[in-house]
């Protein structure tokens, strides 16, 4: 018996309250088992796309899911910028806060009102969290909200998902508020041996708040 974590656990979880036990558990060994291991590029590929779309003015920037800071860690930020951590994990948090990356950590459920005025940040970016069992295109509504006009968002959606779970139609919903997404597929893992789940691609979603 093992208690290493891993996808299959992550992708059957159903609530908030199951990624909160999760990610207690997953914390301590998720840089190492999990990205390093498999090659794991979303983080590495938002901060590729959000230095080819993003001007010095997209800012604050909150990494939304950010779990144990793997984007901060990959932003090139100049001084004038400054990026905020949100998840609702606080060993996630506590991993992403030692990393020194981020002026602010926020533990929230993104699936529930956020405690976060209009129209306040430059820039969202996400990966790994519009996922099997994470957060579904609805969590948008508010990040959208706490987003100033003329935001940038560079996330990741789970290409399996996107139709799946309705992001297609919550983006036309959205015309009048955001601009149209390009999208750019990638694949997640450079070596993941999973059988399901190695060869997956996300979409990487880019558009701006209107
Ligand atoms: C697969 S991890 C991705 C972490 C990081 N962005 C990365 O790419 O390594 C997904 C993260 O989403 C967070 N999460 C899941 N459901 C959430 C919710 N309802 N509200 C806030 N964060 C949530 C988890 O705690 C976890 O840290």
């Amino acid at each position: 018996m093992t208690n290493k974590k891993g996808l299959k656990d992550a992708y059957s979880l159903k609530t908030p309250q199951d990624s909160i036990d999760l990610y207690r558990a997953w914390a301590s060994t998720y840089d190492i088992d999990f990205a390093k291991k498999n090659g794991y590029q979303s983080p590495i590929l938002i901060a590729k796309y959000f230095e080819k779309y993003s001007f010095i003015e997209d800012t604050p920037i909150l990494d939304v899911g950010a779990g144990t800071g793997l984007i901060g860690e990959c932003m090139k930020l100049s001084s004038e910028q400054e990026i905020d951590a949100i998840d609702i994990s606080p060993e996630m948090l506590e991993t992403a806060k030692s990393k020194q990356c981020y002026s602010k950590i926020i533990e929230a459920d993104l699936t529930s009102k956020l405690a976060i005025e209009h129209n306040h940040y430059g820039a969202i970016v996400s990966a790994g969290t519009f996922t099997y069992g994470h957060i579904g295109p609805n969590a948008l509504d508010e990040l959208v909200r706490i987003t100033k006009p003329n935001g940038l968002f560079i996330i990741t959606i789970h290409s399996k998902l996107f139709k799946k779970d309705k992001f297609d139609k919550k983006f036309l919903e959205m015309e009048n508020i955001i601009s149209t997404p390009i999208y750019h597929e990638e694949k997640v893992y450079v070596s993941n041996e999973d059988e399901t789940h190695g060869q997956d691609t996300v979409l990487i979603a880019k558009f701006r708040k209107k």
